[in-house]
């Protein structure tokens, strides 16, 4: 699969470098190209933006520039055999909710484009152009409001790239995702554990020591059952009653499935039973390490004046960091 992404922020892309992408790349699952929109502008101040028809604040992308650059990165990813036109994405908070169905569905075209805005968005006759030559979608990731397109278009990539056969270490891996099809469809993934079996005193649910596949199936169906009722009611409204069985319908039924999971991830009851381990507050993370969200005053403030960081860069092919973990981590 074939990916180009245009930017006025190259390097916001550098995690594409990383794990689990940065191996696809390396590994020729996958091809990304990142190129600075910046590029495709004309004038001294490589101007990208304008102010607004119809009045209001914020800035809006220039459509020159845009089409500019959509014309030559579909020429150059034509120049190299693809026939098939690519798809233009399109992240914007004012899209179509993007899901892992749609994931599924554009992990099985060869070719995507995204087009990272910023400021209030690009204007809207670089979409409606290129729906003449192309398949557009706009997606959007949730119902809030990024800077611009960038951090959307990693998700988007991610969530696309771990389903190219061959990228997951274990093929299985996809199988148990929360919205993946199959048994757990429509559902969350419930807890996971690994060894070991008590730690700190806190025990792994007997059931899956036990052995009994069978069981532990129905006991990881039932968690995903009670947390999808706990933490997302209109996935449960969603469910085809024809694929709910007996006991689907009395765990759905049950008082208790209201009161969970718990909203004190820390309290002291039973840990392995229905706690919330996304919940970790602790799992990998210092918070405070390395973020410093308010860091960027100036990034959208005068566009003009960025530097350029690297057009079309490629981040990370050869040059970033090792993209192999060294704690066996499997990338999930
Ligand atoms: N750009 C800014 N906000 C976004 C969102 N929520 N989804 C996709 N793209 C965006």
């Amino acid at each position: 699969m074939r990916i180009d992404v245009v930017t006025i922020f190259p390097e916001y892309l550098t995690p594409l470098g990383v794990s689990l992408i940065g191996k696809a790349r390396q590994r020729g699952l996958l091809d990304v190209h990142v190129h600075d929109l910046r590029r495709w502008t004309t004038d001294v101040h490589r101007t990208v933006d304008d102010t607004p028809y119809g009045g209001g604040p914020g800035m809006v992308m220039k459509p020159e520039p845009w089409w500019a650059a959509l014309a030559a990165v579909t020429e150059a990813g034509s120049a190299v055999g693809r026939v098939a036109p690519p798809t233009l994405v399109i992240p914007t908070p004012s899209g179509r909710p993007f899901t892992q169905r749609d994931a599924q569905r554009l992990v099985a075209l060869p070719w995507l484009i995204f087009a990272c805005g910023r400021y209030e968005g690009i204007d809207a006759r670089v979409a409606e152009r290129a729906r003449g030559t192309m398949p557009v979608e706009e997606l959007s990731i949730g119902d809030y409001v990024l800077a611009g397109g960038e951090v959307a278009t990693l998700v988007i990539v991610e969530a696309v790239a771990r389903l190219l056969p061959g990228v997951l270490g274990n093929a299985d891996s996809v199988v148990d995702d929360s919205f993946a099809p199959g048994a757990m469809s429509g559902l969350l993934e419930g807890p996971v554990y690994t060894k070991p079996a008590d730690w700190d005193g806190r025990t792994v649910p007997p059931v899956l020591l036990s052995g009994n596949h069978a069981a532990i199936a129905r006991w990881r169906r039932d968690q995903a059952l009670r947390r999808t009722v706990a933490l997302r009611p209109d996935l449960v409204q969603r469910l085809d009653p024809a694929e709910l069985d007996r006991r689907d319908q009395d765990v759905l039924a049950a008082p208790s499935v209201g009161a969970e999971p718990s909203s004190d991830p820390g309290a002291d009851s039973d840990p392995g039973a229905d706690s919330d381990p996304g919940a970790d507050p602790g799992a990998d993370s210092d918070p405070g390490a390395d973020s410093d969200p308010g860091a960027d005053p100036g990034a959208d403030s005068d566009p003009g004046a960025d530097s350029d960081p690297g057009a079309d860069s490629d981040p990370g092919a050869g040059s970033g960091p090792d993209p192999s973990p060294s704690r066996g981590d499997q990338d999930r």
